[in-house]
């Protein structure tokens, strides 16, 4: 499926953070259908602040959420998943005292019927985990459990989701095998915000990225120039 100019997910001037504490003073993002788009900047920047608050985990305490033209400001998590929207958090991202294939009909949990069915598309998606279907997830490596996370992420065969740091703490194969993962996910049809640390892969794979700075839009436009930036370059690209 290709990327079309409708757009599925939009943040507009969110203001979001922790009780008292504003995090977020204002960020807006979007995402077209079917598009993959990055969201790149330093540690602490509100990266997962935005994720939460777009997820509805955090009082939004101005601006808006809109999913699929809809203002969903507010919304709960469930609502939310129910209208196309997943999320796969930074940690703590599946149960690891089930197994892999309780994990994913955790995943289904909404879902009324076409569980299995489901099931087997995603396995064939995630051959290794599909082989190791019933041990518990405990036990799984790093990449392995990232993997698992993603998949679960699918269950519902989401519009958008969106994802907080997949890559965090792989090694550089495992890294592109997650990649490549998501990459395949996204040509499917599934539009992707794609929170990342590596921030040149990120942008290679997507088409558009933002980068956040303390709370704020820092910049944003074509991956393909974000990776030519100067400021881009020295601050996130080791350049
Ligand atoms: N549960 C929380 N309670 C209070 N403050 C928090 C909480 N979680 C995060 N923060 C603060 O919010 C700010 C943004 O954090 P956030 O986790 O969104 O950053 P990030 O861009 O995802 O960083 P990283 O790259 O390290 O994952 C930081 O100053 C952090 O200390
Ligand atoms: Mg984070």
């Amino acid at each position: 499926m290709s990327v079309d100019s409708t757009v599925v997910l939009e943040t507009r001037e969110l203001v979001t953070g922790y009780g008292e504490l504003e995090i977020l003073h204002g960020v807006s993002v979007s995402v077209c259908s079917g598009e993959m788009v990055a969201v790149i900047g330093p540690n602490g920047a509100g990266k997962s602040t935005l994720l939460k608050g777009i997820f509805g985990l955090l009082p939004v305490q101005s601006g808006a959420v809109l999913l699929g033209g809809a203002d969903v400001t507010g919304k709960p998590p469930d609502r939310l998943v129910q209208n196309g929207l997943s999320y796969v958090p930074q940690v703590e991202n599946v149960f690891p005292s089930l197994t892999i294939q309780e994990n994913l009909e955790m995943g289904a949990f909404i879902r009324r019927n076409g569980v299995r069915e489901r099931i087997d598309e995603v396995f064939r998606l995630f051959p290794d985990l599909a082989k190791r279907k019933g041990e518990n997830t405990g036990k799984l490596s790093g990449g392995q459990r990232q993997m698992l996370a993603l998949a679960r992420g699918l269950m519902l065969d989401p519009k958008i989701l969106l994802l907080d740091e997949p890559s965090a703490g792989l090694s550089p194969k495992l890294v592109s095998a997650i990649f490549e993962r998501i990459n395949v996910v996204n040509k499917a049809g599934t539009a992707v915000l794609l929170v990342e640390q590596n921030a040149r892969e990120a942008l290679s794979l997507c088409r558009r990225g933002y980068v956040l700075a303390m709370g704020r839009n820092r910049l944003e436009g074509e991956a393909s120039n974000l990776l030519n930036n100067e400021e881009v370059g020295r601050l996130y690209l080791g350049a």
